[in-house]
């Protein structure tokens, strides 16, 4: 049994402790929180133990706390850092490093320059090996998690046959659950967006991505339009589309007519959070023309990087063979009953 603590308790800290607090395998000790506010009493209700930091025993008096930290800290053999980014770096120089802890790192962090947290960024599908032996690794945010499960089976497939991936990135304004984060409406662009470099640095430097991103007044997800270029003529849609037929965690739809109608399906399944853990291929906007495929999937920000968080424990925890973790994984999150329901609702309707 191995002790974990995650630290921060947002939009991914608080998805990442209702999955790993029923595993078996780990002994969850709480979460660290900073400000003392009523998502504290929200963890204590979901029968978590909350601490805080050192430095901020005073402001907390009101609630209920389990201790400090940097003690939580000293009981554990690996740390989830959730916290916003840039503050992952802060906590490995202040924290981990020092206590010599093994932790994981949000995607708001970077593996490049003075800052990074790592030289591995993780994705399970690309790199799963890797995390072995690793003290400290990235795993993707949530745009870089979905490029992967598209990428990967293409490369696998079609390999030198690709030449080109041109992709704009819509981004979704705010979270679902962040709810004092006003959506502003407006279409704001972003200069120089990482998330290509992040691509690359699992999929090789020399991986032909063309990115741009924008960010779009919604909560409901991120929709990435993509045109892949092929040296040839480009596969029909229907021979394109097999390429994902049995990939985890991408399921493809062919109905669906926006981002809110997926979660809301994922809501009347009682899936947790709403989220569905997966990007959705729209199979009814992928088109061949000449040597392209053009084709749009979008992608669940909050709930993709929940599984592969408890993948990368397994790999750096326990040196576990893929098949075993991705099973385990699979009996918490139960991702092959969720594709099959998401595809079942929204199949073409004979
Ligand atoms: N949201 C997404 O869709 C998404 C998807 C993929 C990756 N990510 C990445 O995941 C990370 C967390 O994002 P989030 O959306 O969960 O943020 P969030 O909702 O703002 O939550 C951040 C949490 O961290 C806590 N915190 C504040 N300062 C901290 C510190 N110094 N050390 C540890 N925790 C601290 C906050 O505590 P208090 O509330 O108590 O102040 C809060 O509980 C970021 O790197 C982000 O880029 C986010």
């Amino acid at each position: 049994m191995k002790n974990v603590f995650v630290n921060g308790y947002g939009s991914i800290g608080s998805r990442i402790t209702n999955f790993i607090k029923d595993d078996l395998e780990i002994n969850l000790i709480g979460v660290g929180k900073h400000s003392p506010d009523d998502k504290v009493n929200v963890a204590i209700s979901r029968g978590l133990k909350v601490y805080i930091p050192k430095k901020k025993s005073d402001s907390f008096s009101e609630f209920k706390i389990s201790g400090t930290i940097e003690d939580a800290l000293d009981e554990c053999d690996l740390v989830i850092d959730a916290a916003p980014a840039g503050h992952g770096f802060l906590n490995k120089k202040n924290l981990y490093e020092p206590k010599g802890l093994m932790a994981i790192y949000q995607g708001g962090e970077t593996v490049y320059g003075d800052k990074a947290v790592s030289d591995l960024l993780f994705n399970s599908r690309v790199n799963y090996d890797k995390g072995f032996n690793k003290k400290h690794v990235m795993q993707g945010s949530c745009n870089v998690t979905g490029m992967g499960r598209i990428l990967q089976p293409l490369k696998e497939k079609y390999g030198n046959q690709l030449v080109r991936f041109d992709v704009t990135l819509v981004r979704r304004w705010a979270d679902l659950d962040e709810t004092d984060n006003e959506v502003k409406d407006t279409i704001e662009w972003s200069e120089n967006p990482h998330q290509g470099d992040d691509v690359k640095s699992y999929m090789g430097k020399e991986t032909p991505l063309f990115l741009r991103a924008i960010k779009v007044p919604t909560r409901q997800m991120h929709l990435h339009i993509m045109d892949i270029r092929f040296k040839d003529t480009a596969p029909k849609p229907s021979e394109f589309l097999s390429t994902f037929k049995n990939e985890y965690g991408v399921a493809t739809l062919y109905t669906a007519k926006g981002t809110k109608e997926i979660r809301d399906f994922a809501d009347t399944m009682n899936f947790s959070f709403k989220d569905t853990n997966m990007i959705h291929i729209h199979a009814n906007m992928v088109e061949s023309i000449q040597d392209t495929v053009k084709m749009m999937y979008s992608d669940d920000q909050t709930g993709i990087v929940i599984p592969e968080n408890h993948l990368l424990m397994q790999a750096m925890l326990f040196q576990k063979e893929y098949s075993k973790a991705f099973k385990h994984t699979e009996e918490l999150f139960h991702m092959d009953e969720k594709k099959k329901l998401l595809e079942e609702h929204f199949a073409l309707k004979k």
